[in-house]
């Protein structure tokens, strides 16, 4: 493949933009990332013409995939035609707010702001509010956006900023504990629990592997946060309208959090965040409230358009079915292929999102084959063995996979996640023949 235009760009974004990119992880593929120019289905083309099977899917957002259906393009053009943003109300934003808190079960109003990390900063806030205390409990290894409460390492006893220009005294309000592990936020209970606003954790850790919870862990979290009077705040920023459909992953697991942060899907597209929950929580928001959200681009026309028919758009159509049914091939054809070739790896994921995880091993693996995609099922021969929390993956070979696998799909037309952390997403463009063909890469490149 030529990537001659691609590198060129990339030579003259080192100059402009900081590691030639605006989000650090697109940097991330080497030897330099392809330039992309349009999407089209489950297919983006780059700067030199080269075309590629694409399961990072704009990192999540793109549900529908690159081309999207007549009547969201549609909505979305007639929006913009219609003057671009206003400052001020338009019905689409009520009609938006309308959908989401008929379909999530526990959302009764909603707050849409511009990414899910304004829509994590403002939970944290409306949080602390709410109960007059100041630390947050999130799980290591999770992801919250670029925010100063949760860009964190360490543990709850012992944590400090994960980025610099933090000082260390956010970090003192943020207890990190090891998801997965109920004993763990017990003990962080018993020791802060009257300190703690909240617990802020994805249903399933999705920006370190995609970990799934463990039977009960929710309802666990759920129970601590009630006995103790803390908010239980479900990142369903990945997850939402992804997992579990239309009711998101809280439907999916049953488990109501007092407030839901979204992103990605929820905007079709678009720049989004949005912070949903009960009236009682959601009202204490400024105007209503005294928690000060405000925000120029909020609720803007035509990301409320892409993101509302997008959703009315999955509310009538086979999408789900379309969506989880590749992926499961994919994970299926992908335990297969790790059988024969990589035994030590783990194929994780569900419903729409996939991966494989290159897990390092002590010793020759114990059981036998992966499923397709861990469920943290006990009676799973591998049990033991698989990634039980995102840190897991610090141990994964990810040099393997950034500096030797990748490059190979790529090559072979597949773009795969920038880095080993992040996920694969699979939407309504992709096709029976993309997971074939994604398959048979695999086979290749392992
Ligand atoms: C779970 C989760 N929360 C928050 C964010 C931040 O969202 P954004 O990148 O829109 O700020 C992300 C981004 O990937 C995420 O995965």
């Amino acid at each position: 493949m030529n990537h001659e235009a691609s590198r060129s760009l990339y030579d003259r974004a080192l100059s402009v933009m900081p590691g030639g990119v605006n989000s650090a992880v697109r940097a991330a593929p080497q030897p330099y990332p392809v330039f992309v120019e349009r999407g089209e289905g489950g297919h983006v083309v780059d700067a030199d013409g080269n075309r590629y099977v694409d399961w990072i899917c704009g990192l999540g957002p793109l549900l529908l995939g690159h081309d999207t259906p007549e009547e969201v393009a549609a909505a979305v053009q007639s929006r913009a035609a219609e003057g671009p943003m206003y400052g001020m109300p338009s019905e689409i934003e009520v009609e938006h707010a309308e959908f989401v808190s008929r379909h999530v079960p526990s959302v009764e109003m909603i707050r849409f702001v511009n990414s899910g990390t304004e829509a994590t900063v403002s939970a944290c806030r409306l949080a602390r509010a709410v109960t007059g205390r100041d630390k947050v409990l999130v799980m290591q290894g999770g992801y919250h956006g670029a925010q100063e409460s949760t860009l964190v390492e360490g543990d709850a006893e012992d944590a400090s900023p994960s980025s610099a220009g933090i000082p260390q005294s956010f970090a003192e309000h943020t207890v990190p504990v090891p998801f997965n592990n109920v004993e763990a936020v017990e003990t962080a209970f018993e020791k802060h629990g009257d300190d703690i606003a909240c617990v802020l954790v994805e249903p399933v850790q999705a920006n370190m592997g995609i970990v799934y919870p463990v039977e009960g862990y929710h309802d666990a979290l759920r129970d601590l946060c009630d006995e103790y009077g803390s908010l239980l705040i479900f990142d369903e920023v990945i997850t939402g309208f992804r997992v579990g459909g239309l009711g998101c992953a809280q439907s999916e697991f049953g488990v109501e959090p007092d407030i839901t942060t979204f992103g990605k899907i929820i905007g079709g597209g678009f720049p989004v965040g949005a912070i949903g929950g009960k009236t009682e929580y959601i009202e204490q928001f400024t105007p209503t409230g005294e928690v000060f959200q405000a925000g120029t681009f909020s609720g803007h026309p035509v990301t409320m358009a892409a993101g509302l028919e997008t959703l009315k758009y999955c509310a009538e159509h086979d999408v789900y079915e379309h969506v989880n049914g590749l992926a499961e091939r994919l994970r299926e054809g992908l335990s297969e292929i790790v059988a024969d070739r990589a035994p030590g790896y783990t194929v994780v994921g569900s419903d729409s999102f996939f991966k494989l995880v290159f897990t390092r091993a002590d010793g020759p693996p114990q059981g036998g084959p992966c499923r397709n995609g861990c469920r943290q099922d006990p009676g799973c021969e591998r049990y033991g063995e698989c990634p039980k929390r995102g840190t897991d993956l610090d141990r994964a070979e990810t040099e393997r996979y950034a500096r030797l696998f990748r490059p190979e799909m790529r090559e072979r037309g597949i773009l795969l996640s920038q880095n080993q952390f992040e996920s694969n997403f699979v939407s309504y463009g992709h096709t029976e023949a993309d997971v074939e063909e994604t398959l048979e890469a695999y086979k290749h490149a392992l």
